[in-house]
């Protein structure tokens, strides 16, 4: 945990100036250094070596959490509530980000291959959702610059259903379930860079 305690304690005292640039520019560290880093979240007790997350640090001022999707795993559309920062850490996935219409309607406006050592950025009302596109498990970290599961942020979440892209509160039971069923929909004809 020695590399990972050391990002943490940088990660801390980024959020707590609210250096967004200095957060971005230390994820971008963490990609390159995911050896060194995946080794020690996996040495981590109860590291969801079948998918799912776990909590890696959470206080006021962060929460940082290792995300694995298995193979053709899709998440179902989702905001975040919050800033939040992804790394890839092994594996591969496709990141694909939806604009809303007046009726808030989730429209896929851009969809990125991110390979390991890739960071990328939501804000908070960004509705997006996350497929793995490797062979093997896509391992990530996920970095929220404040304490995500207060109340007050979890009721700002929202989801959105694969098929008629209409906005739902977020549950996690509701999560679940949409992105179960997220792997047989039909793709659109989005540009993918
Ligand atoms: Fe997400």
């Amino acid at each position: 945990m020695e590399t990972l305690n050391n990002y943490i304690k940088q990660l801390i005292n980024a959020s707590e100036k609210h250096d967004n640039k200095k957060i971005t520019q230390i994820c971008r560290d963490m990609g390159k250094k995911r050896k060194t880093l995946l080794l020690e979240v996996q040495r981590l007790g109860k590291f969801p070596s079948d998918g799912g997350a776990l909590i890696i640090a959470q206080d006021k001022q962060i929460f940082l959490s290792v995300f694995v999707l298995k193979p053709d795993q899709r998440t179902a559309i989702h905001d975040h509530g919050s800033d939040t920062w992804v790394t890839i850490l092994s594996g591969c996935s496709r990141n694909t980000e939806y604009q809303l219409d007046k009726q808030q309607v989730a429209t896929a406006v851009s969809s990125t291959i991110c390979e390991p050592g890739h960071v990328y950025h939501l804000t908070g009302d960004r509705p997006h959702d996350d497929m793995n596109v490797a062979e093997e498990h896509t391992i990530q970290l996920h970095f929220y610059p404040m304490d995500v599961l207060k109340e007050e942020i979890h009721c700002k979440r929202s989801l959105w259903d694969f098929k008629h892209r209409q906005r739902h509160p977020y549950s996690h039971d509701l999560f679940f379930k949409l992105s179960s069923e997220a792997g047989t929909v039909i793709e659109e004809n989005i540009h993918v860079n």
